[in-house]
């Protein structure tokens, strides 16, 4: 693209103060500056229209009329278990670890999985899951394929850090890195921040592009080579998660579902979580923020909340249903955070609040693409243990706690 181009492009977007600093710039970072601006999907500004707000766009919400409670699983364990075995030893799951966050609310600059979680010796995120999947692994007797996702940002350093940690003791055959997309970061009037006077500001595009980058990356035809039907995706944050879990697979094979989802009974009704609820029918998750507070304290007959059962990020998906969603395109949701920038001096900032939007896809939006989805109620205190924040509510404190209650050594 030539500057001319790139100032006409900019112009119709009202963007033409990425080119502020163009003449500073030597001759590769000039072609490079033009290079993001052609690769920049204008149309996400769209999504700034009130009109066009992923949560403006959210159906007729109800409370779910079916789980599978903590009470049946006791009294169907054995049966959940063995078909789940089954499906892991015929090679019919993998897991996929979404690694690609910024995890910002940590504030700790590595990539979070790489976040030393023990207290007198070493024990690192990422270790805590690896070390949950070979549980799987001790009784199935199989390997499990995991397929991590990341990000442009910390994508070298995850790899090295497992190959430094030499994965932890997993099978490295058996792991594939995939690097998800980007989006560019706005400020509060829409207009794309710079991060530095020859590079736009662009961060992760949100834990929904997955699939999509399972495909880009080529992995999907292995997957289905191999005759992987199901994927358990979750998220990098919770240290206690069971992962490929035997009996939360059986579960949702047993009860004919297409999907499922690791739920929790929230721990008050306006904790911060999502909540699986019906949307038009349909299976669907509703965030802590688009919940009213009569919703938020509704009871059904039985007493219980209506909407108690918090999402963990934990969700088994059958793929053959990812590719049909991977055709539609999935709803943008507008994140207000802290973009670092350089203002229109040149000097870099570095706010201390949020200062503008990024946009990004949700995986919880694919569950509602889905016909069905069975909920599937774990322990609490022994598969919820989420490391979000620097301190406070699901925090290092409060996951190093969980992680001691469960018996593992920190
Ligand atoms: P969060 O919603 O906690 O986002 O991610 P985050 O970016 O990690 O953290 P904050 O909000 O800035 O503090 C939930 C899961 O989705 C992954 C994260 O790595 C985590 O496992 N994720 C999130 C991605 O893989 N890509 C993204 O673009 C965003």
């Amino acid at each position: 693209m030539t500057f001319e181009n790139a100032k006409t492009l900019l112009e119709k977007y009202n963007q033409e103060h990425l080119l502020d600093f163009y003449d500073e710039l030597n001759k590769t970072e000039q072609s490079d500056l033009l290079t993001q601006i052609e690769n920049i999907d204008f149309s996400l500004l769209e999504n700034l229209k009130p009109e066009n707000t992923a949560s403006a766009k959210k159906g007729k919400i109800e409370p779910l009329t079916k789980a599978v409670t903590i009470s049946d699983i006791e009294q169907n364990i054995d049966k959940y278990r063995n078909i789940g075995i089954e499906e892991i030893r015929n090679g019919k799951v993998a897991a996929v670890l979404l690694a690609g966050g910024q995890g910002t609310r940590l504030g700790f600059d590595k990539p979070k999985g790489m976040f030393n979680i023990g207290v007198n010796r070493e024990l690192y995120i990422f270790e805590c899951l690896i070390n949950n999947l070979m549980d799987v692994l001790k009784v199935a007797g199989v390997w499990i394929p995991l397929l991590i996702m990341t990000s442009e940002k910390n994508n070298e350093d995850t790899i090295n850090f497992f190959k430094e940690k030499n994965y932890f003791g997993y099978n490295s055959d058996y792991i594939s890195f995939f690097v998800q997309d980007m989006a560019p970061s706005v400020d509060f009037d829409g207009r794309i921040y710079l991060e530095s006077k020859s590079r736009i500001s662009l961060s992760p595009n949100g834990n929904g592009g997955w699939f999509s980058s399972i495909v880009r990356a080529g992995l999907l035809d292995k997957l289905k080579s191999d005759g992987v039907k199901w994927l358990n995706v979750f998220a990098v944050d919770n240290v206690l998660q069971r992962i490929a879990d035997p009996a939360f697979i059986g579960a949702v094979i047993n009860s004919g579902c297409q999907s499922g989802s690791k739920v929790v009974a929230k721990a008050n009704p306006s904790e911060r979580v999502g909540a699986m609820c019906l949307e038009n029918g349909m299976p669907s998750i509703i965030e802590y923020y688009e919940l009213t507070d009569e919703m938020a304290n509704q009871r059904m007959d039985d007493g219980e909340l209506a909407y108690r059962f918090g999402v963990t990020l934990n969700y088994l998906f059958m793929i053959d249903k990812l590719e049909d969603i991977n055709k539609v395109k999935m709803p943008v949701h507008i994140v207000e955070k802290k973009i670092p920038y350089i203002d229109k001096n040149g000097c870099n900032v570095s706010p201390e609040k949020p200062n503008g939007y990024k946009f990004e896809t949700l995986i919880l939006d694919m569950i509602h693409m889905y016909d069905n989805c069975l909920p599937y109620e774990v322990i609490r205190n022994k598969e919820f243990a989420p490391v979000k924040n620097a301190d406070g509510v699901d925090s290092v404190d409060t996951a190093r706690e969980l992680l001691k209650e469960n018996g593992i050594e920190i």
